[in-house]
């Protein structure tokens, strides 16, 4: 193959062939096709799309490229869940330990935030002494004992992904939906297990931002994971307003904790106990009532071994800002909208993610919701509070939340936070 040949036959709209993409993945993770050819190519992509077996194809060669996870020998069903990526979603902390609580194992290998939404890895790094690095025979034994791992991705998986992300993310080529799931879906397939669950965010703080856009994600996802052979399926979910009160990394542990003791904002719990029933189903564990494990402590058990095996304390004290400050209601009413960007770009500002890939977060740094979306408030009433080291970066913050939020007479009853499900 040549691969100006691949370039012209996508540009002009024509189907590529499972030889031209394993061909062209291959090459181009060995350094054959240059970065020009394969920015050329993913922007074809994006202009004429994929069929649905092309993605799929273009997943497989793409986890091809380095190595998969052998989960073989682990005793209990394996299972995983992957979410697009909102903000104050910590849902993977309490899910994880509650799912393996359940019979399951749950290995989540995930990243570090960038950009207004923050990373597992990040939160679970504000509790002292928890490392995110773990061996391949460290991750087997954890997901035997405990059943629940999360943890860095090792450099290995997807290695075609690693590259090919940092070359759409230069050149425009990032929102194509068969190149954003085939990008999901490899790191997933690369890790070894046999069924899937994704929540797949919708609305103003997620990647897409309509039903229509989610459900096409959705529908590109699952259809990829069930022609690689895994059990798939997927929840959308409302991202408009942040999931929970806390946004921002040990404020997030914390409220993770909170609804592993069985209480803990409503939504947060609700998508918990959602999305553990569909990984169970997967895991052929359906008898089991996750909402009763929560209740009953059995999760919170899990998840004090989840992060005792990492050498964390999970009963030491999480760091706390040095300032904290308030941001008060200007008029009496309804809190009718709370927007999830701009509370997202507000904690970013204070500290809680990162604008470069090697900038620290502040841990301790984020904000806490006072009212709930629909909830009453009266006129100089607190809103949010905004936790920082850092004062310096409070205006900026304050500024992020100009236009943060709506108070009205009344409100109409929020949305449902589940708003489909695609199988
Ligand atoms: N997340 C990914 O892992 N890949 C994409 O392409 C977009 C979001």
């Amino acid at each position: 193959f040549a691969a100006t040949d691949v370039i012209r036959a996508k540009r002009d709209g024509q189907r590529l062939t499972d030889d031209q993409i394993d061909w062209v993945i291959d090459a181009y993770t060995r350094g054959e096709v240059a970065e020009e050819q394969m920015a050329a190519l993913a922007m074809a992509v994006l202009l004429r799309g994929m069929s649905g077996q092309e993605t799929a194809r273009w997943t497989a060669a793409m986890v091809a490229s380095g190595e998969v996870l052998d989960l073989s020998g682990v005793r209990r069903p394996t299972v995983d869940k992957h979410s697009t990526g909102g903000v104050g979603d910590k849902i993977t902390l309490p899910l994880t330990p509650l799912v393996a609580a359940c019979g399951a194992a749950v290995p989540q290998l995930s990243g570090r935030g960038l950009g207004h939404t923050g990373g597992t890895l990040d939160k679970l790094e504000s509790i002292p002494g928890w490392r995110a690095e773990l061996s391949m025979p460290e991750i087997r034994a954890r997901l035997d004992d405990v059943g629940a791992v999360v943890c860095a991705a090792t450099a290995g998986l997807a290695p075609a992904d690693r590259k090919l992300y940092a070359l759409r993310d230069v050149t425009g080529t990032v929102e194509s939906v068969p190149l954003i799931a085939a990008s999901i879906m490899s790191k997933k397939l690369a890790e070894g297990v046999r069924s899937l669950v994704l929540d797949v965010k919708c609305g103003s703080g997620a990647f897409m931002k309509d039903l229509d856009s989610a459900r096409e994600l959705a529908t590109a996802l699952v259809g990829i994971g069930t022609a690689n052979g895994l059990r798939t399926s997927a929840l959308i979910t409302g991202m408009s307003t942040p999931l929970g009160r806390a946004v921002g990394n040990a404020l997030e542990v914390a409220e993770s904790v909170e609804v592993l003791r069985g209480g803990g904002p409503p939504d947060v719990a609700e998508l918990v106990v959602a999305l553990a029933r569909e990984m169970l189903a997967h895991a052929g564990l359906s008898d089991v009532d996750p909402a009763e494990v929560l209740a009953d402590g059995r999760a919170h058990e899990t998840w004090c071994r989840m992060i005792a095996a990492q050498g964390g304390d999970p009963d030491a004290p999480l760091p706390t800002a040095r300032h904290v400050e308030h941001v008060t209601a200007a008029e009496s009413g309804v809190l009718a909208r709370l927007d999830a960007m701009a509370v997202g770009l507000a904690a970013w500002r204070l500290g809680a993610g990162r604008a470069r890939k090697e900038d620290r977060v502040d841990h301790a740094a984020g904000i806490v919701g006072l009212v709930e979306p629909g909830g009453r408030v009266e006129a100089g009433q607190p809103l949010l509070e905004l936790h920082t080291d850092r004062p310096e970066t409070l205006p900026a913050a304050r500024a992020a939340l100009d236009d943060a939020w709506t108070i009205a007479a009344e409100a109409p009853a929020p949305p449902p936070l589940i708003l489909d499900r695609i199988t």
